[in-house]
């Protein structure tokens, strides 16, 4: 696929076919991944790969049950639990059924490493720093992203679970020097988003 294609077609994904996809698609992925530009060259990132669906399904049961506690406990908002709960099942179910789900996580300890002397503490206050090598995981995941579409698969930049960093440490055991960044769910699509037509014109200064 020629790339402004792949750019094109790439759509947030919301909706997956419960079918698998082969550990090779995966694995071109994560090699789209790793070769994104990152801050000197440092690829501060790891990838976890939950495939497990008992796994993702209680990941994914967990988050909507925290997500609807957080919209109730919102003082504008005046819904009740189930009515909440109601409204955002059918969004975790369509995006859960999805059989891969990449956890992208932010490796702070590479620059500390590199930067200062291993004390994450002070890497962290050496704020340029830290957002620089952090930045470079958005890369990371768009090369991903538009790889899935040439693969002909869908994909979604899911950075909502950062709310709830919990439920992810229970899910992948992790050192607290990996902080979660985003969810990269990738499967056959089940739907065919409609977009608007976008101009460069219209953004030219
Ligand atoms: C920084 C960022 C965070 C996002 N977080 C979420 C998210 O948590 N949940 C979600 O459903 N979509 C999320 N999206 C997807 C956007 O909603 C989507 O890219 C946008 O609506 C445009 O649609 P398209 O990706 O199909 O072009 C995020 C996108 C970006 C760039």
């Amino acid at each position: 696929m020629k790339l402004l294609k792949a750019i094109k077609n790439r759509r947030s994904i919301r909706k997956f076919k419960p079918n698998p996809i082969q550990d090779t698609d995966v694995i071109q992925i994560l090699e789209a991944g790793i070769w994104a530009p990152s801050s000197g060259g440092t690829q501060p990132y790891k990838f976890f790969i939950l495939k497990d669906r008992k796994q993702i399904d209680r990941l994914y049961t967990r988050m909507l049950t925290k997500e609807v506690q957080r919209v109730v406990s919102h003082p504008s908002v005046d819904r009740t639990k189930e009515e909440v709960r109601d409204e955002l099942t059918p969004y975790f179910r369509n995006i859960q059924r999805a059989p891969v789900h990449i956890l992208l996580f932010y490796d702070v300890q590479v620059g500390a490493d590199r930067f200062t002397e291993g004390d994450v503490d002070r890497f962290k206050a050496v704020t340029p720093l830290y957002m620089s090598l952090r930045d470079s995981l958005i890369f990371t995941a768009q090369n991903m992203m538009l790889m899935a579409t040439a693969l002909g698969l869908g994909s979604l930049y899911l950075e909502a679970f950062r709310r709830h960093p919990k439920v992810i440490a229970d899910t992948v055991k992790h050192r607290d020097t990996l902080e979660f960044f985003a969810c990269i769910p990738i499967g056959v699509p089940d739907e065919q988003p409609e977009v608007k037509a976008r101009k460069v014109k219209d953004f030219l200064l």
